[in-house]
């Protein structure tokens, strides 16, 4: 096994180490033992990753280096302020101090529950990420964004607060159910399409090996998403500029997730259908190349069949987005397409653009692929 890479990520508040590669498990001990002193190290996740991960957490991360785990719910609809709550009173339980170390083993939600309350709990302890999902390895644990939902929105609670490392172990991926990976293979696409040309031919031209897990094809996809999120997150921190690109496909998907009140989409499978929308809305708003729109959403169909879209008014949808973090005094702002590899933010969309799109999606939803 070769030697995993090491991303490094430089922000304004903090400097810290991506190590990734298949085996880079094997290295969190002396990783997180270079982190300084700490007088407990308190590991969060969730029943069913232990589960899952359990074997290969505690073959790396045993009784020597744990002091504590802390389970907690990570359906999406358990990411919540009643979740952060919990969490932070069974820290207080275990005796979790300021200099302690909190090690979050999941998906996007342990991630983002874990990171929420790393922000806060005694305003702030140092935090380890060990992604175990797609999404997470290529997205979440990276760039500090951490938070949860509320009713009314995706993610409105939160705070940036990055990590003080993270360890991405694709092996951690092979027990994960094929939706769960699948959704995260539409965050990778949207990697290609805001800045990757290369990365998207590959995807065009590998997207069956990737299906299938194939090593060399994860080897290849996952730094490379990883670096792009570096070198986005160490330039714009806090989304005043350029971050706002990751945002492509959220405006649509965050919305859609809303709707359906977390239950019904996978989030890379809601933000699947948002990157359709965005692209859609890039040939009318960019002069995206109708050849260029339809191999995005060729891409991204081929993933696999994505759930159906709710079957609600486009009004409901339009107040679920102009709840979002992206919206600016009510108008709606979006991530869209000018050529494969580049994208504009802040494009302003009349809601009646988005009403045709909406329609043009529910059309979509009902032809096979
Ligand atoms: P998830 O966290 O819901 O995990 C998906 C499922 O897979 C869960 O049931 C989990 O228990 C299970 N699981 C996790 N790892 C496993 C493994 N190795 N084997 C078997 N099962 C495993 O989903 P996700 O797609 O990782 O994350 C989605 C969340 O991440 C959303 O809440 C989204 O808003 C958030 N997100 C945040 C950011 C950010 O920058 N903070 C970026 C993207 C997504
Ligand atoms: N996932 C979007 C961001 O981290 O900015």
């Amino acid at each position: 096994m070769s030697a995993p890479l090491n991303i490094k990520v430089h922000t304004p508040s903090k400097r810290y180490d991506v190590i990734c590669g298949k085996g880079a498990l094997r290295v969190a001990t002396d990783k997180i033992a270079n982190l300084g002193r700490s007088t407990g190290n308190f590991l969060l996740t969730s029943a069913k990753v232990r589960s899952a991960c359990g074997r290969q957490l505690k073959r790396t991360l045993g009784s020597r280096v744990l002091t504590a785990s802390i389970v907690f719910d990570d359906r999406e609809s358990a990411k919540n302020l009643s979740t952060v709550e919990k969490v932070c009173r069974a820290l207080v339980r275990a005796g979790a101090d300021r200099k302690s170390i909190l090690i979050a083993a999941g998906g996007g939600v342990v991630g983002d529950v874990a990171g929420f309350v790393a922000a806060s709990y005694l305003r702030g302890v140092r935090l380890v990420h060990i992604p175990t999902t797609l999404v997470a390895q290529v997205d979440s644990s990276i760039g500090g964004k951490t938070g949860v939902n509320l009713p009314e929105g995706k993610n409105l609670a939160g705070a940036f607060y990055q990590p003080d490392l993270v360890i991405v172990d694709p092996l951690t991926l092979r027990t994960l159910p094929a939706r769960e990976y699948r959704s995260g293979l539409y965050e990778v696409i949207k990697y290609g399409v805001i800045g990757d040309r290369s990365l998207f031919s590959c995807l065009e031209r590998d997207l069956e090996k990737l299906l299938k897990r194939d090593e060399a094809a994860l080897g290849y996809a996952i730094p490379r998403c990883i670096a792009a999120k570096a070198r986005i997150t160490s330039r714009d921190e806090k989304e005043s500029g350029l971050r706002e690109v990751l945002n492509f496909g959220h405006t649509f998907g965050h919305a859609i997730e809303t709707v359906t009140r977390y239950r019904v989409f996978r989030h890379g499978e809601a933000v699947g259908w948002g990157m359709i929308a965005a692209t859609l809305l890039g040939v009318v708003c960019t002069g995206l190349p109708v050849a260029y729109a339809a191999r995005i959403i060729r891409l991204v169909r081929r993933v696999g069949a994505l759930p159906l879209l709710p079957q609600c008014n486009v009004r409901k949808l339009l107040d679920a987005m102009r709840s979002d973090k992206k919206s600016r005094g009510g108008r709606l702002r979006f991530v869209v397409p000018m050529d494969i590899g580049r994208v504009k933010s802040g494009a302003e969309v009349p809601d009646d653009l988005l009403s045709t799109v909406w329609s043009e999606l529910r059309a979509l939803d009902r032809k096979p692929r």
